[in-house]
C-alpha cells in the first residue's frame, strides 16, 4: 500500500514507457513487503529531471536512453567502472540529495556468463562496438576475461578496441578468432528482422557459451544456430533480468527475489 512512508523509485529516460523495468522492480518490491513504489519518468530536460529527483527525495533511479553518457556531468561521484565504461545506468540518492552513478548493464552480462562459465582467463569474442558492447568489454576485463572486439564497421571496433586496451577485427575476418564464448552485443536478430544473425554458423561450434543480448524473440536465429552446433546459450533476457537484480540488490541492501523478478519479465513479454 501506498503511504505517507513509500519510497520513490523510477527510471527516467526518453521514452520510457516501454521500459520493463517498473514491472520487475515493483514485482520484487511486493514480493519482500517494502514499502517502495517504481514509475517511469518520461524526461526531456536531463537537468531539471535531476532537480526534480532530488528535491522531491526519489531514492533510486533507472538512467535510460539517451541520457546514460549525459547524466555523468550532471551527479556528485560516478563508481570506477562505470567512470571507464562513460555510462552509468543506475543512481543511487541519499538523504542529503548526493546522487552517487553506477553501471549494473556490465553485472548484468557478467552474471548471466557466470552461471554458465568462469571468466577468469577465459576469452570472450564480442560482436559489436556501441554502447552495450562498451559496458560489457569493460564488465569482461573487470572479471578477467580477454576481449576480442568484432564489428561490422572496422573503424568502431578499432576506436573501443583502443579504449580496451584488446584485439580487434572486422566482422568479416572471424575465421581467424579462438575464443571460449561468443557475444553478441549489437542489434542483429532483433525483431521483425528476426533471421538475421551476426555470425555465420561455420563459427559458432568452437565456442562453449554464446550469448545474445537481443530479448525479442527471445530465441534468435544465433542461439537457434550456437544450440545446433552443441553450445550452451544465454538469452538477453538473462542480462536485462540480473541488471535489474544488481539494481534492487543496490537500493535496498537485500538479496533480490530473482525468480519473481523473472517470473514478472517473463509474463510481461508473453
Ligand atoms: P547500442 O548503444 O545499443 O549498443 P549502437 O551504438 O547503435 O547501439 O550500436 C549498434 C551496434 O550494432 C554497432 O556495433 C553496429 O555496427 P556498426 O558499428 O557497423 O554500425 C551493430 N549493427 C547494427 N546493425 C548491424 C548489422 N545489420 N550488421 C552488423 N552489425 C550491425
Amino acid at each position: 500500500m501506498i503511504n505517507g512512508k513509500t519510497r520513490l523509485y523510477g527510471i527516467i529516460g526518453n521514452p520510457v514507457g516501454h521500459s520493463l523495468s517498473p514491472i520487475i522492480h515493483n514485482a520484487a518490491f511486493q514480493a519482500l513487503g517494502l514499502n517502495k513504489v517504481y514509475v517511469p519518468l518520461p524526461v526531456t530536460d536531463l537537468k531539471k529531471g535531476l532537480t526534480g529527483i532530488r528535491a522531491l527525495g526519489f531514492h533510486g533511479i533507472s538512467v535510460t536512453v539517451p541520457y546514460k553518457e549525459e547524466v555523468i556531468t550532471f551527479i556528485d561521484t560516478v563508481e570506477p567502472v562505470a567512470q571507464n565504461i562513460g555510462a552509468v545506468n543506475t543512481l543511487l540518492v541519499e538523504n542529503n540529495a548526493k546522487i552517487q552513478g553506477f553501471n549494473t548493464d556490465w553485472i548484468g552480462a557478467n552474471r548471466a556468463l557466470q552461471e554458465k562459465m568462469s571468466l577468469q582467463g577465459s576469452r570472450v569474442l564480442l560482436v559489436g562496438a556501441g554502447g552495450a558492447a562498451r559496458a560489457i568489454g569493460f564488465g569482461l576485463q573487470e572479471a578477467g576475461a580477454e576481449v576480442i572486439l568484432a564489428n561490422r564497421t572496422v573503424e568502431k571496433a578499432a576506436t573501443l578496441g583502443k579504449k580496451l586496451g584488446c584485439r580487434y577485427l572486422g566482422l568479416e575476418k572471424l575465421d581467424s578468432v579462438k575464443a571460449d564464448a561468443l557475444i553478441n552485443a549489437t542489434s542483429v536478430g532483433m525483431e521483425p528482422h528476426i533471421e538475421n544473425s551476426p555470425v555465420s554458423p561455420k563459427f559458432l561450434d568452437q565456442f562453449t557459451v554464446v550469448m545474445d543480448i537481443v530479448y525479442a524473440p527471445r530465441k534468435t536465429r544465433l542461439l537457434k544456430d550456437a544450440q545446433a552446433a552443441g553450445c550452451q546459450v544465454i538469452d538477453g533476457l538473462a542480462m536485462l533480468l540480473n541488471q535489474a537484480v544488481a539494481q534492487f540488490e543496490l537500493w535496498t541492501g537485500k538479496k533480490a527475489p530473482v525468480s519473481v523478478m523473472r517470473k514478472a519479465l517473463l509474463d510481461a513479454l508473453q
